[in-house]
């Protein structure tokens, strides 16, 4: 198909999708399972083994090995029915959030999976904010029928009160725990079962059954389950919401699905009616003319979500993700680096199968590319056809909410620590502040989670061989000076507060509560101090 398609048919295709949920919800369980559907892998348990041998198809780095868990997101592509499907993977743990929300700037829609035991949880409430900021469609996924399991009416419940959208249950549970039926399918009306469970290694076929054959009904479910399923169908055809397409494509009507995910249930209903109801790439808008910039329109426009360094040791490399916004990528031919105001020509362009990478020819509307960067990228930047000049905006900044003092101890090792601070923060992975007049030996780090302290010792250690002293500050909150009536030195602030600067030699206060800002406020008229960057999501 791919050799005959026009870029029109290519781009239709395309689906890109993140996929969020509290840490141990499933998340990587399910995108195993898409994985194992689409044909990119041949059976589930060679992504992700047992707890001991821990690591997923899209954990990359040791760190990531040895805590259990995702600290960067990865992006895998796989085809289902015709379709071309990109799944972001974003970090479950809740430290991780910064480099989570970048990602969601790439989606298109998300997938949120639920834990049917405990419902939303802290990580699923922050994420589903940032999507719910950018108006993206939300498909929910209960996960873990299999297992005792909230009331269904109350876990909806709890998604409308707290998240303030509509839902709509695609399927209704039979059962859960070890008396788990299947489900109900609510547009086919007939139910779906299975003989047993298979431990999820291969792909699993239902047994269909009308609702309306109730002795088959009672001969597959039992005649107390029937008649429960029965009554409970009624009440939410009754009660719940109107299904809407629109509603569902604005973010406002989240279509929930319930399942199994270790257990291969619902796997495949759902990417059905998900690819149904999704569509293709959404537009983007360039930031200087406010126009979108039609996905369809066949020239190139991409932007840098995301930097990473050293994926692969053997490499040493550092990779810009794009995610192409219009167009058709091609391999070789020149591009526009806005930011740079220069022509490039992007090399080694990749698509990752997580660890695997393979260099592409070709890339369409909605897909994420990586390619190679010499240091030339920072995130939010946009590479388009030297025709467009196209600018995106909106990757958010997050304030960092957590700072330490990092000081070299090798001095010897000057440079490696100086080279090391500098990439680090400019993929974005921590921000870096200096001390007025100071050098590069002792730095400030502020963070959004803590967990990016230990990514950053355990880099500058395995990337860099570099070791430091790290003292954590108290301090919480950062602001910008806009305006200062006299030097910040001679300002009268509280003893607990600091002066650093960033990069590009701005000035900044940080404080250990917000009395302290309110103090600076108060008694030094004149200064204006602004908010670090936006962070929408809190
Ligand atoms: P995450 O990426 O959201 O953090 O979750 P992950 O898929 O790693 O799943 C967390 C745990 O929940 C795993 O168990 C996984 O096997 C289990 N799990 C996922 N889906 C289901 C389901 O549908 N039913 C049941 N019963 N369990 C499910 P683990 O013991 O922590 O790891 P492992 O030994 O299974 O790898």
């Amino acid at each position: 198909m791919a050799a005959q398609a026009t870029i029109r048919e290519e781009i239709d295709r395309r689906r890109t999708f993140a996929i969020i949920s509290h840490p141990d919800a499933g998340k990587t369980t399910l995108t195993e399972k898409f994985l194992l559907y689409g044909g990119a892998i041949q059976t589930a348990g060679s992504v992700k083994g047992k707890a001991s041998d821990r690591h997923a198809v899209s954990d990359w780095m040791e760190l990531e090995k040895q805590r259990g868990i995702s600290v960067t997101s990865s992006v895998m592509q796989f085809c289902y029915e015709g379709y071309c499907i990109n799944i972001l993977d974003t970090p479950g743990h809740q430290d991780f959030s910064e480099d989570t929300y970048r990602t969601l700037m790439a989606a298109d829609s998300a997938v949120m999976v639920i834990d049917a035991a405990k419902g939303i949880e802290p990580q699923t409430r922050k994420l589903f904010k940032v999507c719910a900021m950018r108006g993206i469609p939300i498909f929910t996924f209960i996960n873990k029928l299999d297992r005792e399991a909230r009331d269904p009416f109350e876990l909806l419940d709890e998604l409308e009160t707290e998240f303030g959208i509509g839902t709509y249950p695609m399927n209704w549970p039979i059962s859960c725990g070890a008396s788990f039926k299947g489900v109900y399918d609510r547009e086919k009306e007939c139910i779906l079962t299975f003989d047993n469970f298979h431990g999820g290694r291969n792909r699993l076929e239902a047994i269909e059954c009308p609702i309306s054959d109730r002795e088959k009904l009672e001969k597959l479910i039992g005649d107390r389950l029937a008649g429960e399923l029965i009554e409970q169908i009624e009440l939410v055809d009754v009660a719940g919401y109107e299904f809407d397409i629109d509603r569902v494509r604005a973010g406002k009507l989240s279509p929930v699905f319930f399942g199994s995910a270790l257990n291969n249930f619902g796997i495949e209903p759902f990417l059905e009616s998900f690819l149904k109801m999704t569509s293709h790439p959404l537009s983007h808008t360039d930031a200087a003319s406010g126009q979108t910039v039609d996905p369809f329109c066949e020239k190139f426009s991409a932007f840098v979500f995301k930097i990473q360094a050293n994926m692969n040791k053997a490499h040493r490399d550092r990779i810009a993700f794009m995610r192409i916004c219009s167009g058709k990528f091609e391999r070789g031919k020149e591009y526009f680096h806005v930011q740079e105001n220069k022509n490039i020509k992007l090399s080694q362009p990749q698509q990752m199968m997580a660890q695997e990478r393979e260099v592409i020819d070709e890339a369409y509307a909605g897909d994420i590319i990586g390619v190679f960067d010499p240091g030339i990228f920072s995130i939010g930047d946009t590479v388009c056809d030297p025709s467009m000049k196209v600018r995106f905006s909106g990757i958010p900044t997050f304030a960092p909410e957590h700072f330490a003092v990092v000081e070299q101890i090798d001095s010897m090792k000057r440079k490696q620590f100086a080279k090391g601070m500098n990439q680090i923060a400019q993929e974005g992975a921590i921000q870096m502040f200096t001390f007025p007049g100071a050098g590069m030996e002792r730095l400030v780090v502020g963070v959004v989670g803590m967990l990016q302290f230990d990514v950053l010792k355990f880099r500058m250690d395995s990337e860099y061989g570099v070791g430091y002293r790290q003292e954590n500050l108290p301090h919480q909150y950062i602001r910008y000076v806009k305006n200062s009536p006299k030097p910040i030195s001679e300002l009268n602030l509280m003893s607990q507060t600091r002066h650093v600067c960033d990069l590009k030699g701005n000035d900044l206060l940080i404080f250990v509560g917000e009395y302290e800002i309110d103090w600076a406020v108060d008694k030094n008229p004149g200064l204006e101090l602004a908010e670090f960057g936006r962070n929408e999501a809190e």
